[in-house]
């Protein structure tokens, strides 16, 4: 019962990561202030929850919704002591020479400006509160490209600038933020930014698990409680001297290029063994 009387905000709690890191956080004793556009996931959420999941109405496009959840939080409980900045979607899929100014923006007011507002209005009420924590979901997007589409990629590499930057103005409240960068973690995120139709999505679902599954060195999905746990991790005293970076979680997707642990796949090293130890066997 890590978070025994402790509040808890959670955005995104309707889906995938949001909501398992939610229920994780309530099973450890938090309440939790679960976030979200989507009030049938919400409800959801709050069904499978032992009953510490209150559920708000938020659009973290809009600040004065971020505001009012931060203050609701507060009003209702005496103060907030950890904050999830996690919701969102995959962002404008164009390439950078095709991409027009409103999809940049609703990129980056999604992914980015969401996580600033979420620090700056739950700020108020963290300080004073012993152990007061917020985790940003950047994403192994910010790693470089390859991982999404670029608006998103530079949202994500933006959280982990925002993380430390935070961390450092926050020092004197003495809040620690830092982020976590899943990698490929099976949740609705694809379907959902593709727009895929209803009678695809079971299909597409069996798609991205088989992808998932095979997609890193660990070999099976990533999957939401990955991400909660180390966010529980983060925001728990034993990651007290934890500040200002991010933990990537992600079977080691991003580790180095696919051949270095993948014996299927060429790899320029190893041929230039075979083809000197059959040049060694032919001369003796
Ligand atoms: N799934 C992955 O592989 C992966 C990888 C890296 C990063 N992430 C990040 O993790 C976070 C959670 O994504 P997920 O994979 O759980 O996806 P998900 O689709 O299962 O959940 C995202 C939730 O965010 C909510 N949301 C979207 N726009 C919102 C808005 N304007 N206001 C409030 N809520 C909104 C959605 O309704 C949904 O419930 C996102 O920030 C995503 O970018 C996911």
């Amino acid at each position: 019962m890590r978070f025994h009387n402790k509040t808890v905000v959670v955005t995104g709690a309707a889906s995938g990561i949001g909501r398992a890191t939610a229920l994780l956080f309530a099973a450890e004793g938090a309440k939790v202030y679960a976030a979200d556009i989507d009030e049938a996931g919400l409800a959801q959420t709050a069904a499978e929850s032992n009953g510490e999941v209150h559920t708000v109405r938020c659009d973290v496009c809009k600040c004065e919704d971020i505001k009012a959840l931060m203050d609701r939080a507060a009003a209702e409980t005496g103060g907030i002591d950890a904050v999830f900045n996690n919701a969102g979607a995959g962002g404008d899929m164009a390439k950078i020479d095709e991409i027009e100014p409103e999809g940049w923006d609703r990129t980056m007011h999604l992914l980015l400006r969401s996580v600033a507002f979420g620090i700056r209005y739950a700020v108020p009420h963290m300080i004073g509160r012993k152990g007061a924590a917020i985790v940003n979901t950047s994403s192994v997007a910010a790693v470089g490209p390859g991982y999404s589409p670029n608006a998103y990629a530079v949202a994500k590499a933006g959280v982990l600038h925002l993380t430390k930057t935070s961390a450092a103005d926050l020092a004197r409240h003495q809040i620690r933020v830092n982020a976590v960068q899943p990698g490929f973690i099976n949740t609705n995120i694809f379907t959902t930014s593709l727009d895929v139709p209803k009678e695809l999505e079971e299909q597409a679902k069996g798609a991205i698990l088989m992808m998932s599954t095979a997609a890193q060195p660990v070999a099976r999905a990533g999957q939401p409680n990955d991400i909660g746990e180390a966010v529980l991790y983060l925001c728990s005293e034993a990651a007290s001297f934890v500040n200002g970076t991010s933990i990537i979680v992600d079977g080691g997707l991003t580790i180095g290029p696919r051949h270095s642990w993948d014996p299927e796949v060429p790899d320029l090293f190893e041929a230039l063994r075979q083809m000197k130890a059959a040049a060694e066997a032919q001369a003796s």
